[in-house]
């Protein structure tokens, strides 16, 4: 077969690569930050004035309460007892008696405040914290980032009034307890986290398809049974399924435990209970509930876990909420809703029956139906129903709170509709399982990934609401599904520090926030007492910029840590740095003699050993490739294919390529339809706009081959000096359908082939325009 219709994206990447390290390597040295204006609290106070003069906490500073008892004040009293060995009593406070010295918590005056809000005014002589339940509570945690990471008997603080509230009510961190089984003082030491840094829910996901957490009295199958897997890895291509028994759960005495822990840091806990999908681990204990028998000959049918919407499963499900209710205090609680096959309703006589009956035209009204009933019984014992965006399909609940995480649409579309929204998109850096960097020396993740900087810069109201749909907006939260977070390390390492720029998008308003004061400066406050801690956590890179290639014949590094007492080590000799390599004390100069390449990598080590994956720079010392003189060039490409079997694209220059044809664009998804398996050769000319540094790269290495001017770009040198005008370009490219057989990996990337042209700012397709045959 021959087209020549064929069509294919080549996306053209922007870049803003190649300029940002530029300026890394050549410009800033070492700097001591300016004096920060926020002293070092995340999240960002709403107003810091910062005076002169320091007040020293000691083991004799007199602490007086409006109510010792009060839980804010207990928090303190146990922080400083625990966590700085003071043992200060703490005193009636009367408002009546003014006090000269030491240190209050009132309430008197918090009643000018904003919600949650406080005021703390530190004087040499006198810190004063007002405000009252959590306001209090918050102006303790500003304290507490104010006393130094390092313990004495003699504690400075700076003299300083801050006068602070919350942009957003809602502040939330969703952790999955199925996938991965957290223990009862794990999840407070999560909990705990929250609270330092002014987060007020924890959404519990409890239960999924891969566990139930939570006993419930009524039905003990599902912990007895559905509590357990046989497989402790979460199985995709990557780990290697076993049959061990893996999981765990939570008795009703353990979740009234977190539950108290979490109210005694003013978090409310938010339970959520998946329905009418991620419901396998129930369904393993209650088959009944399923509209089909699980098949064992068709694996793909037992992950669609999802309940039959009949009378004994709404029984089932009510029965559930109410012990659930009964727990958990929240006002809201979380059914889910999410990612629902409906392909065994589809194929049930009794769900195609129940649509008749009750006039509902597809299966996404019957989901709308399921989720509406729920929300009947959840509103009748005076709670609120969360569930995640696809609560919109076929019609929303009533009084439905929409958690928004495909993207920002089902928040905006549930705004519009008078409707309370959280926010929470996966496309905003809000999910915390994804990869922190595009390295390939992060640890195994989920799908994409969000840096830090994008997390920080999420703003959870849509500019696309009017400023009557805004209200609706009551926060944002992080979400941190565990498929690939089997360890305790390993959460903290996926939460911090993307949980700090959570919370202070959640509570510093917008015209407060600033990346750079919070990355360069202020993290350090926080990276520090994680260090204290013991915590894991992501240590950023000592370059913003974690792989680049750069021409030029002389380069100077400056590499930089925002973490206390971090070293940075570096090496010439394409080695991944060590301790025992190159310590950098100061600035590094590279002069390339021409024609050769040389790597610099550099890597951070913090004073408790943990490690930053390293960074590489590629530098080459070579001039532009000319561009090629090539006056009667056709729009298009040639490619010639060859039905084959192939496992390289190396084999391809030893077989004779059958057909030939010109194409648009570089695109193989036309062919697919027709040619189970082929490989292809495209052959042409690129028309490179200006002179320039391009970066290329593909979906997939093993694939497709991508030469320009005769070289082969590869996953490690994937950079080019060109000049402007046309340049050859070739693309080999192989594919064999899909072979549908579990665990089976088979070659299906559609080929792929990223640009970056310098000074780009936003991803594009390439023009069919910039090829030529
Ligand atoms: C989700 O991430 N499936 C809510």
């Amino acid at each position: 077969m021959t087209t020549n219709t064929a069509k294919k994206v080549i996306s053209l990447f922007a870049a803003i690569t190649i300029l940002t390290l530029i300026s890394v390597t050549t410009a800033n040295a070492q700097t001591v930050p300016a004096e920060d204006p926020y002293l070092g609290i995340i999240p960002a106070p709403a107003s810091v004035k910062k005076v002169a003069g320091a007040f020293i906490f000691s083991a004799q500073t007199p602490i007086k309460a409006d109510w010792p008892a009060d839980k804010a004040v207990v928090f303190l009293k146990n922080y400083l007892k625990d966590s700085r060995h003071f043992n200060n009593k703490i005193a009636k406070h009367n408002p009546k008696v003014k006090v000269s010295a030491g240190l209050v918590l009132t309430s008197y005056g918090a009643d000018k405040l904003p919600a949650e809000g406080y005021k703390l005014t530190i004087t040499p002589k006198k810190i004063t914290i007002v405000g009252k339940g959590a306001g209090l509570f918050y102006g303790i945690q500003t304290l507490i980032q104010l006393m130094p990471v390092q313990l004495s008997a003699r504690e400075k603080l700076p003299c300083v009034t801050i006068e602070d509230a919350p942009r957003f009510g809602y502040r939330g961190m969703m952790l999955d307890v199925s996938r991965h089984f957290f223990t009862v003082p794990q999840v407070k030491q999560v909990i705990a986290l929250l609270a330092a840094y002014k987060l007020n829910t924890f959404h519990w996901h409890l239960v999924d398809g891969q566990g139930w957490r939570i006993q419930i009295k009524k039905y003990p199958k599902l912990t007895e049974v559905g509590g357990y897997r046989q497989q402790t890895m979460y199985g995709n291509n990557r780990d290697w399924p076993d049959s061990l028994s893996y999981g765990g759960f939570y008795t009703q005495d353990d979740i009234r435990d977190v539950v108290k822990f979490a109210a005694d840091r003013f978090i409310n806990v938010i339970p959520e209970i998946e329905m009418p999908a991620h419901s396998d681990a129930a369904l393993r204990a209650y088959p009944e509930l399923r509209c089909q028998p699980d098949d064992p000959k068709n694996p793909s049918r037992s992950i669609s876990g999802i309940y039959c919407p009949t009378e004994e499963t709404f029984t089932f499900l009510e029965n559930v909420l109410t012990e659930v209710m009964e727990l958990f205090p929240s006002k809201y609680i979380h059914v889910g809703g999410d990612e629902a096959n409906k392909q065994p309703w589809k194929e049930s006589a009794f769900v195609q029956n129940l649509m008749k009956e009750k006039g509902l035209k597809d299966e996404k009204e019957v989901q709308s139906y399921f989720i509406q009933r729920m929300e009947k019984f959840i509103n009748g014992k005076g709670r609120t129903m969360i569930g995640w965006d696809e609560i919109l399909e076929g019609g929303l609940a009533p009084n439905a709170i929409v958690m928004s995480w495909q993207g920002e649409e089902g928040g905006i579309a549930a705004a519009r509709q008078h409707h309370n929204v959280i926010m929470t998109p996966q496309t905003t850096g809000n999910y915390f399982d994804h990869y922190q960097s595009g390295s390939p020396q992060e640890p195994v993740s989920f799908g994409r990934y969000a840096v830090l900087k994008e997390t920080y810069e999420y703003d959870p109201v849509s500019k696309q609401l009017t400023p009557d749909e805004q209200k609706y907006v009551m926060g944002t939260q992080g979400n941190l599904w565990t498929e690939y977070v089997p360890t305790m390390a390993k959460l903290q390492y996926q939460i911090l520090p993307r949980l700090f720029a959570l919370a202070e998008v959640a509570w510093t308003k917008p015209e407060n926030k600033n990346y750079d004061n919070f990355a360069d400066v202020r993290l350090a406050n926080h990276f520090g007492r994680l260090e204290a801690m013991d915590y894991n956590y992501r240590v950023p890179t000592p370059f913003a910029v974690i792989d680049t290639i750069l021409f030029g014949n002389k380069f100077t590094y400056t590499p930089q840590s925002v973490v206390p007492g971090a070293k940075i080590y570096y090496t010439l000799n394409g080695r991944d740095p060590l301790d025992t390599d190159l310590q950098y004390v100061s600035p590094v100069t590279i002069i390339i003699p021409a024609n050769e390449k040389r790597e610099f990598k550099a890597r951070v080590i913090t004073p408790s050993g943990r490690r930053s994956i390293a960074t590489r720079v590629l530098m080459y010392n070579r001039p532009l490739i000319p561009a090629t003189v090539y006056a009667n060039g056709k729009p298009g490409l040639k490619y010639k294919l060859v039905k084959g079997r192939f496992t390289s694209p190396d084999q391809l220059d030893y077989v004779t390529l059958t057909d030939s044809a010109t194409t648009d664009k570089l695109n193989a998804e036309v062919l697919k339809k027709d040619n189970p398996y082929f490989g292809i050769v495209y052959d042409g000319y690129i028309d490179i706009p200006e002179d320039g540094s391009y970066n290329f790269s593909q979906a997939s290495y093993t694939d497709t081959q991508l030469f320009i001017d005769g070289e082969k770009l590869t996953e490690t040198e994937y950079v080019l000096p060109l000049a402007k005008g046309l340049h050859k370009i070739k693309v080999k490219y192989i594919y064999q359908a899909p072979v549908q057989t579990p665990g089976s990996r088979v070659r299906q990337t559609p080929l792929h082939i990223y640009m970056i042209e310098p000074g780009e700012a936003a991803k594009g397709e390439i023009e069919a325009g910039s090829l030529f045959y």
